[in-house]
């Protein structure tokens, strides 16, 4: 009752604000009436016109106000070349096939293209034109200049929609380009360069992160800015892809997992535990026999606990009365009652694992066989306790207690570590399976996308659970690699300004496309009535009847001509079917979303007589399914599910692939008990009632309207909790996001810009009155640190100071800083004056990226693993989210400062030209030069084919040529100390890290 008077109110909000548009819809099509009279060149004169008035407001909320008031007029103009399309009936190419165009807007694509315009969603089922629409603002929008993007999900959709709509575009004397995967970043530069600009969202956000982490000239960027996209199949892209960030990676320079050296065991440790289960299963089966049910439950669950995919246990969940045994004895456990018994049921299992939260946990006997000698070994140390132990213990100075504490924390890292390890690898064996979450190819784990059965190849999973499975199958471990540069979709597409997206099928999303995007959901009506009928469900026991019946239906299908499309939610499920269906001797086309050109013709012609074609939910999506020859007076094309999926969405897609444009069809989706989603998810014990109370029989079928209910149910209940994860990595993205955004502006500003000295005179600044603090701001009783300040001074710039010149004890900490920041400043515009100007500036912005890219790239790494870390606080009762964010935010002050200081470090220690450098040495007082500076300053290789030349080492060089004499310090121009990674810890043993300790000078 509640849901029809929300949907009561919601759908009339919806009308509400579809029938405020009404009135422009009506003025468009007057414009189009009276444009019917313009020539060819008047109408598309009207392009030019408003480009060049919109170029002149400089603000963008100005330009979008005017956009608002010409949007009648231009909505009609590409209507109006549409109609006079149609009417050349000319032939043009699209994916190399012949094509004549034969679309005018209809009044529902005109509401669709205001909805879009506006930077919302517009909900339009399939085949409703959706491509057409997206002309309408695209043409409005580019008008400004700026350069739109349409989104789509695969590269052939991009060239198709960018070759079709093109003709359109060209008619209206707008450019249109396509991105492509194989494209050379100059003609990626040209794509974007045009008005418009069609790609997918893989290569858009690579493109990004090339441009803003890569690129180090303007010259390299491609892309031009993020001013309006519309995201096709918006949610495919919004949501299902939403999951796993796009990464760009390079070599690692460090490597800590273990996942070689666990596998073994592990592998040895889940075939003692699967034999368990087995002989437990083999027990409850006994048990049952005997009339206990009690015990026999009670043993079920244990098998569920520690195999959930045990064969013997799936098979006796088909039988009601095992089942209910099962369900009672698990709900029974979970009572706070028995809480005890439920840990010492776990004891008697070498480790749990639990499907539904993808968990694993190891028990005492499964820790004793991973480590007979220390079990303890996999277990964190409770380090609060250890600590105030620490703390209380009067025997201990203040610097044993540190240095002991830093020993409890390195123990516990190194244990939680292992711990990480092992579960990922439980993880890998239990719960990952070949052929389902992912399949081997070339030596490499390539993930296949639960929800589209797409094999995603480049993408990994986080956390190590990639290198656990990849351990698992045998395969090259990839440690090489670490993020070089990463961002997921989500945060991509909020860079735009404006954003709007189109699809079948958003609604069940709405909430989640509202408090993420920003972006509200409008349900454009079809332009006929929609035709199609939805069968109830059909629901069986097991697999294996649901099957055979689906095989039946489809002979029956076959039989009469009607054609059909069967969907399923794998790979693994098509090649299934496919088997069956070739013993059955029917012809049919399988799909898997691999090669989309190909796939996207058969599914065109998925209408045909008989034709039985069978695709994973992806494959050819956005592709036309015309009817063929009488096919209509069969019912249309009939669409069969194999499997409900964990998306009512997916599930509305697959049916929406049928009765286009009011075209007749009809849908059915079939269920077992059997399916993951009913396993995990369904109401199990009132479907359990239901089956008892049918008392099914083999091969017997359930159907009826409230059933369709409880499977809605357990869809609504998974789509949640699927969200609720999705929130979650956007919640730990965001921290990265805010500090990838000022990064990046950083980058950005210093590869804009012409004059970098100011951004060099702004680093020393900031950083020099930083570093005065630290080593002369006097902390109570202690003296302020002349001499290291003094040591640090001289090592980092070529001042030549000594302690009598300096006079760093006559002067507070803010005259030290102006004093020496005018030091630096003059020596610097020293050495840069025998330099030439213009390779000064390159290499003054060389230093600055240089500092960033290499800085970050750590700090991307330290991330990584500040991230695994804080799950594994999880245990310890804290919050990993807010443990994440204070620790990434004192990460960051980090870098910044490390990023400055290393600009710092370098100024004098690069160079433009060898022969500059020396004319600058030459300047310097000679003996200095024979003492400390190193014998030739050598040229390296600069990375990655820069053509600056950044010397070696420091020369070490005083900047006053007066004061030579007195120089009596040494500096030291070269490490004293063994090369330390700047995050391992400090040699000298303080328990910091080599950055934050000893390192901070060198
Ligand atoms: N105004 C129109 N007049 C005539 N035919 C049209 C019109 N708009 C669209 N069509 C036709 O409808 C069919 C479906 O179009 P399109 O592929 O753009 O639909 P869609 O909404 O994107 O569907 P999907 O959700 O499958 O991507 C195409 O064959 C197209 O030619
Ligand atoms: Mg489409």
């Amino acid at each position: 009752m509640v849901g029809w008077i929300l949907k009561k109110i919601l759908g009339s909000k919806n009308q509400r604000e579809l029938k405020r548009l009404m009135p422009i819809v009506h003025r468009t099509n007057e414009f189009d009436e009276q444009f019917k009279s313009l020539s060819d060149e008047a109408l598309r004169a009207k392009t030019a016109i408003w480009k060049e008035e919109l170029a002149q407001i400089p603000e963008l909320e100005d330009q979008w106000n005017r956009l608002d008031e010409i949007l009648p007029e231009a909505f009609a103009v590409v209507k109006n070349a549409a109609r006079r399309l149609k009417d050349r009936q000319d032939t043009f190419t699209v994916c190399d096939q012949p094509m004549k165009w034969d679309m005018v807007h209809f009044d529902v694509q005109l509401l669709g293209g205001i909805v879009l315009h506006r930077g919302r969603i517009a909900e339009m089922a399939t085949g409703e034109g959706k491509t057409l629409v997206a002309t309408l603002p695209l043409y409005l929008n580019a008008l400004t200049g700026r350069g739109v993007h349409l989104v789509t999900v695969n590269d052939y959709l991009a060239r198709r929609d960018a070759e079709w709509m093109g003709r359109l575009y060209d008619f209206l004397g707008l450019t249109v380009g396509c991105i492509q995967h194989d494209q050379e970043p100059d003609f990626r530069r040209e794509q974007y360069a045009m008005d418009i600009t069609y790609g997918t969202n893989s290569e858009f956000g690579f493109d990004y992160l090339r441009d803003n982490g890569m690129a180090t000239t303007r010259e390299q960027q491609v892309q031009r800015g993020y001013y309006y996209a519309i995201v096709d199949e918006v949610d495919s892209i919004l949501i299902d892809e939403a999951r796993t960030p796009l990464i760009i990676s390079g070599p690692a320079t460090i490597s800590t997992h273990q996942y070689d050296k666990w596998k073994p065991l592990i592998e040895q440790l889940v075939r003692k535990q699967n034999m368990l289960c087995n002989r437990l299963a083999s027990e409850a089966l006994e048990k049952f026999e005997q009339g206990d049910v009690e015990t026999g439950g009670r043993l079920m669950f244990k098998v569920k606990l520690g195999q959930p995919r045990n064969k013997q246990l799936l098979r006796m969940m088909e039988d009601p009365d095992k089942r209910r045994a099962v369900d009672k004895a698990e709900l029974s456990f979970y009572q706070d009652t028995r809480k005890e018994e439920l840990f010492a049921l776990k004891e008697e299992l070498f480790f749990t694992i639990d499907e539904k939260s993808n968990e694993s946990d190891l028990s005492e006997q499964g820790r004793n066989f991973l480590n007979p000698d220390d079990p303890n070994a996999f277990v964190l140390p409770d380090l609060i306790n250890e600590f105030t132990e620490i703390d209380l213990d009067p025997s201990l100075s203040q610097e044993e207690k540190d240095k002991r504490k830093a020993e409890r924390q390195q123990h516990c890292d190194a244990q939680a570590e292992r711990i990480h390890n092992i579960s990922q690898l439980l993880r890998a064996y239990c719960l990952f399976e070949k052929d389902v979450q992912y399949v081997i190819e070339e030596n490499k784990v390539v993930i296949v996308d639960e929800f589209t059965g797409r094999k995603m190849p480049g993408r990994r999973w986080s956390d190590g659970l990639h290198q656990a499975v990849e351990a698992k199958e045998g395969v090259q471990i990839d440690r090489e690699t670490q993020t070089l540069a990463t961002i997921t979709i989500q945060n991509y597409f909020r860079l735009y300004q404006k954003l709007a997206g189109m699809t079948g099928t958003a609604e069940t999303e709405a909430a989640e496309f509202h408090d993420i995007y920003k972006l509200d959901v409008n349900v454009i009506p079809t332009n006929r009535p929609v035709a199609r009928k939805d069968h109830n469900d059909r629901i069986y026991k097991t697999r294996r009847e649901k099957y055979s019946a689906v095989i039946n239906e489809i002979r029956d299908c076959h039989t009469r001509e009607q054609p059909v499309l069967v969907g399923t939610v794998s790979v693994e499920a098509s090649e299934l079917l496919s088997r069956m269906l070739k013993r059955e001797k029917i012809p049919h086309n399988v799909l898997n979303a691999k090669f989309h050109m190909q796939e996207a013709e058969i599914v065109s012609r998925a209408g045909q007589p008989g034709t039985v074609t069978i695709s994973t939910n992806m494959a050819g999506r956005g592709t036309d399914i015309k009817l063929g020859a009488s096919v209509a007076d069969r019912g249309g094309l009939f669409v069969i599910g194999t499997e409900r999926h964990e998306a009512r969405r997916i599930d509305r897609q697959l049916r929406g692939r049928c009765a286009r444009q009011g075209d007749p069809g009809s849908s059915r989706f079939y269920v077992s008990f059997e399916d993951d989603l009913m396993r995990n998810f369904g109401a199990a014990d009132r479907m359990t009632r239901i089956m008892e109370r049918f008392g099914l029989e083999e091969g017997q079928e359930l159907e009826h309207r409230w059933l369709n209910k409880s499977v809605e149910t357990a869809q609504k209940r998974v789509e949640q909790r699927n969200y609720l994860i999705r929130k979650r990595t956007l919640d730990f993205d965001d921290v990265m996001n805010m500090q990838r955004e000022v990064v990046y502006t950083y980058r950005n500003e210093t590869i804009e810009s012409e004059e970098p000295r100011p951004l060099i005179y702004e680093v020393i600044d900031e950083a020099v009155p930083a570093k005065v603090q630290e080593y002369l701001t006097a902390e109570r009783d202690e003296e302020p640190n002349y001499t290291g300040f003094l040591n640090w001074v001289n090592t980092t710039f070529p001042l030549g100071l000594t302690k009598e010149k300096a006079q760093f004890e006559t002067r507070s900490v803010d005259e030290n800083a102006q004093f020496l920041i005018g030091k630096i400043k003059d020596a610097y515009e020293r050495k840069s004056s025998h330099e030439e100007p213009s390779a000064v500036k390159s290499l003054e912005r060389y230093i600055i990226l240089n500092a960033i890219d290499r800085l970050w790239q750590e700090h991307l790494y330290a991330m990584d693993a500040l991230r695994e870390g804080v799950y594994l606080r999880g245990y310890a009762q804290k919050d990993p989210l807010i443990e994440y964010k204070t620790e990434a935010y004192d990460m960051f002050v980090e870098l910044m400062a490390n990023i400055k200081n290393e600009v710092l470090h370098n100024l004098f220690r690069s160079t433009s030209n060898l022969q500059a450098f020396e004319n600058f040495l030459a300047t310097l007082p000679q003996f200095l030069l024979r003492e400390h500076a190193p014998a030739a300053p050598t040229a390296n290789a600069p990375a990655r084919g820069r053509q600056l030349q950044p010397v070696g080492a420091m020369a070490a060089v005083a900047g006053d040529g007066d004061g030579a004499g007195e120089m009596t310090l040494d500096l030291p121009v070269r490490r004293s100390m063994p090369k330390v990674g700047r995050n391992e810890p400090c040699p000298c043993g303080s328990g910091k890290k080599y950055k934050n300790c000893c390192g901070r000078v060198a």
